[in-house]
Order: structure tokens, then C-alpha cells, then sequence
């Protein structure tokens, strides 16, 4: 049949986004976490769900600027951080620009930039915060990047930037620093630039409710930055974007901040137990301070023993594989099945 309707020439090349959704009995793939937040369910009786959804979210910010001291016009919501990422390109970019992110990183700053027919360019990560900053300011003076990704913690790897760098950056150039902190509850809040990326027009930190809170669900998440680029922001969003049942849970959470933070120690706790454990057991992992840890490509074939055993991690084609903390009776799993793996 013949028809006129194709896709334009940035989405034919376009590698999409892979999920693996094959039901597991453990998955450990996505960084996901279950904190039970709302284990004895949510009552949505009076929910007025004829209205449009409140197109400031107003509440939720509201509570997002007393939790994190930041006044309400420096926050804007979106759906899941992955909304606001794309409304970075879509807003402050164009085709034929250049993006600069380091490697291995999120994969969705690459699958955007395709999309809105952007240069990406990636440098390796060094082994210091202070070594990779280095680098990527030698980068930015050779290349003059229009947006620089910096995702920390970083996701794969867990490394996370020291702020006295990033800051670094920041006053090393006036192109878009996108500061993309998704794990940082897990990590060392003191390197967060939550606060003090407000004072920089060029820059914004992104934050999410998928993982912390465990709240990957209901598509949350939120950006901190300076007026210049929230109103840009406000005026490229589409109206009522998110979604009010998930502005509501999300204000829910926030009251329950008490339970969160327990369950994030309990988190750290195990991560750093899985670690120890995958140091005895001989695997190349790397410290992290996200909420799941990266192992460097190695002879075993992580990904399909573990499959074998009802457990699904992340692998790359390099071998190299990300495993998410979860709860203690899983991650007990996880190791009984490495132990038979390797040993
Ligand atoms: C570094 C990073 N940023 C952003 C996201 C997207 O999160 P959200 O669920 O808020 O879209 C993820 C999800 O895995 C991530 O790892």
C-alpha cells in the first residue's frame, strides 16, 4: 500500500531505547527499588479525576521547595526526568549543534540528540573527578559544545563528580551544563549543586522520583535551575504534562520523606555489602554511589547464567554489566547464583 506518511531522516536512524520485558523473577536491570512507601495502598476515592491536572503543580513544587530550600519558579516538573531532558533539545538546541557527555553514560542524552539531529560527541571518564573535568574543559575549548551532560552519580559506572569541579566547569563556560543527579540520594549529598545551581544561567540539575523513592511508575521527575531556563521550559511544555494522580502521589511521598531516607541507608548498606562480595568473588566492580554497581567486562557471562537462574541484570556488547541493589532477600540470591557462576 502505498502512503506518504514516513518518518522524518533523524527517526529512520534512530536507535531506539531496548527493554527487556520478559517477566524475571528478580530484576535487578533498571535501578529500580522498592521501598514499600505505599504498602498498605493509597486512597484515591475523592480524587477528582474530571479535571485537568493542575498546570503549575503547584503543591508538589511547593514541597519540592521546602525539602530542598529552593524557591518554587526555580522548579519545574516533568514527566519522569526523561521528559525534561528531551525538552532541553527541544528548547535550547538545534540541529547541527554539538553535545558533549563522557562514555559510558545514560544512554537517552545519545537517543535525543539523534533524534533532534545533534552532534554527540563522548570522552572516557579518567579515574578523579578532578582528572575527567580536566578533560572535558579541554574538550569544550577544542569543540565549543552548545550542552554539556554530566550525569552524577553516573549511571553505569556509580562514579560521582566532586562539586569544587563541577563548579569548575561551570565558570569554565557559558554553553548549557546539565547536571544530571538521578541517584543522589544515594550518593554524598554535600557534592550535590542543588542548591547552588540556581546562581548559574547556564546550568540545571535533574532530579527524578523513579529511584529513591521508588516510584519509577508513575513517571516523575523535576528540574532545579536558574529563571532563564525554567521559563524557557515553561513555555515549550505541553499543558498539563503531568499527570495529577502522579503530582499527588508525589506530595504523598514527599510528607513520607521519614520512610525514604530509612530505606535508602538500608539501600547504601546492602550496596555495600554486594560489593564486598563481588570483591571475594574475583569481579572487576567498581565503587559506587548510585544504587546499583558496574562490573568492567569480564570472562564470565554474567547476563545469561543469571537469566538461567531468574535473574535479570543490565549487560553492555562490551560484557561490561550494571547490577541493581535490591532487597536484601534478592541480592542473597544474587550472590548464592555468582558463587555457582564463578566458582
Ligand atoms: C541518569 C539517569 N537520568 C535520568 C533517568 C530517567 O529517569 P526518569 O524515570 O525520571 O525518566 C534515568 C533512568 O534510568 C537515569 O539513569
Amino acid at each position: 500500500m502505498k502512503t506518504n506518511v514516513k518518518p522524518n531522516e533523524q527517526v529512520r536512524n534512530l536507535k531506539p531505547y531496548q527493554v527487556d520485558q520478559t517477566e524475571y523473577p528478580i530484576r535487578l536491570d533498571a535501578n529500580e527499588t522498592s521501598n514499600l512507601l505505599f504498602e498498605h495502598g493509597i486512597n484515591i476515592e475523592n480524587f477528582s479525576f474530571h479535571r485537568y491536572p493542575d498546570h503549575e503543580a503547584r503543591v508538589l513544587r511547593s514541597k519540592l521547595s521546602s525539602w530542598l530550600h529552593v524557591e518554587m519558579k526555580h522548579i519545574v516538573v516533568g514527566n519522569g526526568s526523561s521528559e525534561l531532558i528531551e525538552l532541553i533539545f527541544k528548547t535550547f538546541l538545534s540541529k547541527g549543534d554539538r553535545v558533549i557527555s563522557f562514555e559510558p553514560t545514560f544512554s537517552m542524552y545519545e537517543v535525543y540528540a539523534q533524534l533532534y539531529g545533534i552532534r554527540y560527541e563522548k570522552i572516557p571518564w579518567e579515574k578523579t573527578s578532578e582528572a575527567s573535568i580536566d578533560q572535558m574543559i579541554e574538550q569544550i575549548k577544542r569543540e565549543k559544545p552548545k550542552a554539556i551532560f554530566l550525569c552524577t552519580p553516573n549511571n553505569p559506572t556509580g562514579f560521582q563528580l566532586k562539586k569544587q569541579d563541577v563548579k569548575r566547569l561551570l565558570n569554565a563556560t557559558d554553553a548549557f551544563v546539565i547536571i544530571d543527579e538521578a541517584y543522589i540520594e544515594f550518593a554524598v549529598q554535600e557534592e550535590s549543586l542543588t542548591q547552588e545551581v540556581i546562581a548559574y544561567p547556564n546550568a540545571c540539575v535533574l532530579r527524578t522520583f523513579s529511584k529513591a523513592f521508588g516510584l519509577a511508575s508513575i513517571r516523575l521527575g523535576y528540574m532545579i535551575a536558574h529563571e532563564n531556563i525554567t521559563s524557557w521550559i515553561n513555555r515549550v511544555r505541553s499543558p498539563y504534562h503531568v499527570n495529577q494522580l502522579s503530582q499527588w502521589i508525589g506530595s504523598v511521598a514527599l510528607d513520607q520523606r521519614e520512610s525514604v531516607m530509612n530505606h535508602i541507608r538500608l539501600v547504601i548498606i546492602e550496596r555495600e555489602r554486594l560489593y564486598r562480595e563481588f570483591i571475594k568473588l574475583g569481579l572487576p566492580v567498581e565503587t559506587s554511589q548510585g544504587n546499583f554497581l558496574y562490573i568492567q567486562p569480564s570472562t564470565y557471562h554474567l547476563n545469561d547464567e543469571l537469566k538461567r537462574r531468574g535473574i535479570i541484570i543490565r549487560e553492555w556488547p562490551n560484557g561490561s554489566s550494571r547490577i541493581t541493589v535490591g532487597q536484601p532477600h534478592e541480592n542473597d540470591q544474587l550472590i548464592n547464583a555468582l558463587k555457582e557462576i564463578i566458582q
